[in-house]
């Protein structure tokens, strides 16, 4: 589960100056086993509001809560566990340039602690699910965007994380991938993991009937909400951030030493 409660985030200005507000006052609940789209125009803050799902970035106003963990109170040693349980498809893939397509498949299980007898199985079958079988041994630049693309959603899926968000996870695909890997993440949500993801596709969204949420200029402008009782189940009604209470700003992203740890295995 995910909640926002008055959550904003305003980049850093490498100037030292103000720095850009990305996104304002977001207020909605995701309820576990929730599968939701997020559309918006380019520059809207989509990719901003999936890292700060991923807990790859802290809002820098209000209070967000992700699979029970409240952000703006987490040590930061709390982060590298908590991002483990969930999968992230990125915009840009980041597939690690020097690994086979198994090993960065093969990644979370083995930072997860599993043994090498116990992954190959589901490594292979999930390189199966996306058609990529026969080039496991192939670098990533060996492989052409769409399939980094589906090595970067088998690597975000492999560990059957409880939340998993992914940023434009089709965008490379040919509309056949596309409903295929849209077909594995739905398959995923039925067996409990949240799902959210990010698309400039309608078709897609027509395709797949979800909540949409939508976001323009930072802004949520609108949320055809899930179903009101499973949320009100949830708890959806906090109470908003104390006021004047002011979150650490700072970003923890790339610069995340144990962030680093994690994707360099
Ligand atoms: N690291 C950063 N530092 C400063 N500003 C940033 C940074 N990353 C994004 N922004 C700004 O934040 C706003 C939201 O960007 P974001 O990448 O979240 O948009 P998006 O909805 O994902 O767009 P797209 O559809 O093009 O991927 C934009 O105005 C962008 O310029
Ligand atoms: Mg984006």
């Amino acid at each position: 589960m995910v909640r926002f409660s008055d959550a904003g985030l305003r980049y850093p200005d490498p100037a030292g100056g103000e720095g850009q507000v990305a996104l304002h006052g977001l207020r909605f609940f995701l309820p576990p086993g929730s599968f939701t789209w997020l559309t918006g125009a380019s520059g809207a803050g989509k990719t901003t509001l999936l890292r700060l799902m991923q807990c790859a970035l802290r809002p820098s106003e209000g209070e967000i809560e992700v699979l029970g963990v409240r952000l703006s109170r987490a040590r930061r040693s709390a982060l590298p566990p908590l991002r483990r349980r969930i999968g992230a498809v990125f915009q840009d893939y980041r597939l690690l340039p020097y690994l086979n397509a198994f090993d960065n498949v093969a990644l979370p299980l083995r930072l997860a602690g599993r043994l090498e007898s116990s992954l190959r199985a589901d490594v292979t079958e999930i390189l199966r699910w996306v058609g990529l079988a026969s080039r496991a041994d192939a670098l990533p630049q060996q492989l052409s965007g769409g399939e980094q693309q589906r090595v970067a959603i088998a690597r975000a899926v492999v560990a059957r994380p409880e939340l998993l968000v992914a940023d434009e996870p089709t965008g490379n695909l040919d509309p056949r991938q596309a409903h295929r890997t849209l077909a594995l993440l739905t398959e995923m949500n039925r067996l409990g993991t949240t799902v959210v993801i990010a698309t400039h596709s309608q078709e897609l969204v027509d395709a797949f009937p979800a909540p949409v949420m939508r976001l323009s200029h930072g802004r949520l402008v609108s949320f055809e909400g899930h179903d009101p009782g499973e949320v009100e189940a949830y708890g959806a009604e906090t109470s908003p951030p104390a006021p004047g209470s002011k979150n650490e700003t700072e970003p923890d992203d790339e610069a995340d030493p144990d962030e680093e740890d994690e994707r360099n295995g």
